[in-house]
């Protein structure tokens, strides 16, 4: 049985005596009659290889001519020095098999955003996107070392659930039997309920807006890495962000500097997020804001263009603090200090990247609670559990929901969200 080697094993330490083996797809191809030079790619990297005539049997190089690009091959030969290829080898093959030829690929070089996302199956092969993949999944893996070693626990909850957690507007519903349910908007709830026994735990999982609106970094379907601590206050909060967040760009650093080169992203601001990071109240944004001419009041939510002019001079994260109740959700505590707003704080991407994580301390008052939802108009029913949490041993507590392809987008330099997950779903999109 032939032993394949991956291509960034190949380049990392190239063997220049004896036979190499290797396998992938053709990412380039060009033929000059009697020599092919091919360029094939696996899940490490790319390496040339070049196919000559008479160095290996007729049948075989007339599959090396034939071979499309995106067929799948299988290379025997030597490698040598070349200071033009990629990576500075080459591969010369004594054998070549064709395992699946591929049909002429929909996708050439210029194509137009829609053709791409119609053919994203397809499209997800590229080196760009095999890039964000990669650095997300360290993100992923950085975030989960940081809270196993800080002793979060994971934890499961529900996706179908019948409490509106960020509120109504936003929710997609659905026939549960002879029921209504929704998709989850947040696993918060559940795992308020979790602390009581595991203190502090945290879940990763799609959460479900039916947000209509078409910005460069909503989606209806994202991952969200949610945590929630007891015995927690809202500074504390912040600082668990603050070095999570540093956890993960610092893992991304450490594992992805080719894939942050490939997208040519600027790994320089990267290195400067390190918790502390600053923190602003609401108010006094408000009037940062007003003084570069932004005509808002105290209580008004922030868009996109706001959380850009407070973030565009700005290298690592910021926090704003409390926002006035209106802007917000009914859970969140009331600060003392200012009963206008809650304990709460959004964090801010910099550089105009906009809002990565929303937390908060949460509500312990029961009446505060009830108060709350009977001045909205939430119907108490669907709470019934949760406000029990409230009732049996309640403990202060805080927690927070990041989303993971805001924090990829920011991290990648992207400018579209949608780039940050493999198959995006959008108010346009749900195909493939
Ligand atoms: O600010 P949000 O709505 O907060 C909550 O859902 C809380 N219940 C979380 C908690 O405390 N456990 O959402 C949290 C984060 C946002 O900061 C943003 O990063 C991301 O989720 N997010 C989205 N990401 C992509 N597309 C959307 N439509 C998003 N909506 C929120
Ligand atoms: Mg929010």
């Amino acid at each position: 049985m032939t032993s394949f080697s991956s291509i960034s094993s190949l380049l990392t330490s190239p063997r220049l005596e004896g036979q190499v083996a290797l396998r992938g797809w053709i990412y380039r191809t060009r033929s000059s009659g009697k020599i092919v030079f091919a360029v094939v790619r696996d899940a490490t990297g790319i390496i040339q290889v070049t196919i000559k005539k008479g160095n290996l049997p007729d049948e075989q190089f007339e599959a090396a001519l034939s071979a499309s690009i995106e067929s799948s091959v299988e290379i025997i030969g030597t490698m040598h020095q070349d200071g033009r290829a990629p990576g500075g080898y080459e591969v010369r093959a004594s054998s070549l098999r064709v395992v699946g030829l591929a049909l002429p690929f929909p996708i050439t070089e210029y194509q137009s955003e829609e053709l791409l996302l119609d053919n994203r199956h397809l499209w997800i092969r590229s080196r760009e996107q095999t890039a964000v993949m990669k650095i997300k999944a360290s993100v992923l893996a950085g975030a989960r070392e940081w809270l196993t070693e800080n002793d979060f626990v994971e934890v499961t909850p529900p996706i179908l659930t019948q409490n509106a957690c960020e509120g109504g507007v936003t929710l997609f519903k659905l026939k549960y039997f002879d029921r209504e349910a929704f998709l989850s908007q947040s696993a918060q709830m559940y795992l308020e309920s979790l602390i009581f026994s595991l203190e502090k735990v945290y879940s990763i999982t799609p959460s479900f807006r039916a947000e209509k609106s078409r910005t460069p970094r909503h989606l209806t379907e994202y991952w969200h890495m949610e945590l929630e601590e007891a015995w927690v206050d809202n500074e504390g909060n912040m600082r668990i962000q603050e070095d999570l967040v540093s956890a993960m760009v610092a893992k991304v650093l450490k594992e992805r500097k080719d894939e942050l080169e490939l997208l040519k992203r600027d790994i320089e601001p990267l290195k400067a997020v390190q918790a502390p990071f600053k923190r602003l109240r609401y108010a006094d944004m408000i009037k940062k804001l007003q003084n570069k001419g932004f005509d808002i009041e105290f209580g008004a939510d922030l868009g996109a263009v706001e959380e850009r002019a407070i973030t565009e001079d700005e290298i690592a994260p910021v926090f704003v603090t409390n926002f006035p109740k209106e802007c917000k959700a009914f859970y969140m505590k009331e600060d003392e200090d200012d009963p206008r707003t809650y304990k709460c704080a959004d964090l801010l991407a910099p550089f105009g990247y906009g809002e990565v994580i929303g937390g908060s301390e949460r509500e312990t008052d029961l009446n505060k609670l009830l108060q709350r939802l009977e001045a909205q108009g939430i119907p108490e029913d669907p709470y019934r559990w949760y406000l029990d949490l409230r009732r049996f041993g309640s403990v202060p507590h805080s927690g927070f929901g990041l989303g993971v392809e805001r924090i990829v987008k920011w991290m990648c330099n992207l400018e579209h969200i949608r780039d940050a997950v493999p198959y995006p779903r959008t108010v346009a999109r749900v195909y493939p």
